[in-house]
């Protein structure tokens, strides 16, 4: 992951590398400036720590004789002169997940809201980011995502439905959420003018799991994090016997044994077919940058995929 995928992330100052003397090029000036200058409106006050921490440790290795240098620390002084009020995290932010080379997903999200306005889907999980990198760059999760019609289950911020927009033939983004359903779309025009996606083969709506409406008929189901509490596992699982769906691809971030257990008991007892097709270990050193998206540890330390067929 390079220094500017990890700012456009925001992942915490306290952990981004640090450039060695050979990186710091004229190249690299540019780029970090104009990172900076792109995430600036959004979020002042991560720019201002992490110029704060780059700058520091240019400076005490004496990495200033460049004209870059200067514009570097100019946006920083820029930043440092303004009160500390309007500098403060604000509630909301636009966050860029790098999913491969070619593609990146930008998402407004809350990122400091586990839950918040009585929904848990104000900012983006790990297991969506997990699945939304394998369907774009794992060969063996293709034939799932491919061509086909996929409807994704508790969408939230919408990070994987977003991207497979075009990978697929069309995507449902559904939530049980009305406010979030319009948080997926203002998200989807967040990214129109990426030449990737391709807008025609999307659509969203409210669908909440064991309700009256039924989710369209689909050759692929997809979720994540949505097994996060034993209260919502019933009605999830009711869905899971009673829609329309060749296979469903479920992510599952394991915080509490006693959750997953009971969420695999409970796909057995309604007699569904399932299988545990990965489980990502996550380090539990945050400065471990091996995947092009940044994995939070205090997430939980291993995501599991479940392939789930009737
Ligand atoms: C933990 S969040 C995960 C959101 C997103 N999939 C992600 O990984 O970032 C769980 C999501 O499931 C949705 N949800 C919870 N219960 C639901 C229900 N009964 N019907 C539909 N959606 C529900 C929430 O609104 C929320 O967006």
């Amino acid at each position: 992951m390079s220094l500017f995928d990890l700012l456009r992330q925001r992942v915490p100052v306290r952990i981004l590398p640090l450039p060695t003397r050979d990186e710091c090029t004229e190249d690299f000036f540019y780029q970090l400036i104009s990172t900076c200058e792109s995430i600036v409106t959004s979020n002042p006050f991560y720019v201002r720590k992490a110029l704060s921490r780059i700058v520091d440790s240019l400076e005490a290795r004496s990495i200033y004789d460049d004209n870059y240098f200067d514009k570097l620390y100019e946006l920083y002084a820029s930043l440092s002169s303004q009160p500390l009020g309007d500098l403060d995290t604000i509630p909301q932010d636009i966050l860029e997940y790098r999913i491969n080379e070619q593609k990146s997903v930008k998402i407004k999200e809350s990122p400091n809201f586990i839950s918040g306005r009585g929904t848990t889907g104000l900012r983006t999980w790990e297991a969506s980011k997990l699945l939304a990198l394998r369907f774009n760059n794992d060969k063996s999760y293709l034939p799932y995502i491919q061509n086909k019609k996929v409807v994704e289950l508790g969408a939230g911020t919408g990070l994987i439905g977003i991207s497979l927009l075009r990978l697929a033939s069309h995507v449902t983004l559904t939530d049980g959420d009305p406010n979030l359903v319009d948080q997926i779309t203002n998200n989807i025009r967040l990214n129109e003018n990426d030449a990737l996606f391709d807008l025609k083969t999307y659509s969203s709506r409210v669908l909440l799991w064991g309700g009256p409406e039924s989710a369209p008929k689909c050759d692929t189901l997809i979720g994540a994090d949505v097994t996060y509490d034993v209260s919502i596992l019933p009605e999830l699982v009711k869905s899971l016997q009673s829609y329309e769906y060749s296979v469903a691809l479920i992510g599952a971030t394991v915080r509490n044994e006693v959750t997953i257990n009971a969420w695999e008991g409970q796909l057995t007892d309604a007699k569904l077919n399932w299988e545990i097709i990965e489980i990502k270990q996550i380090s539990s050193d945050p400065g471990v940058f091996d995947e092009p998206i940044w994995f939070d540890p205090s997430g939980g330390l291993s995501i599991k995929v479940y392939k789930i067929c009737k």
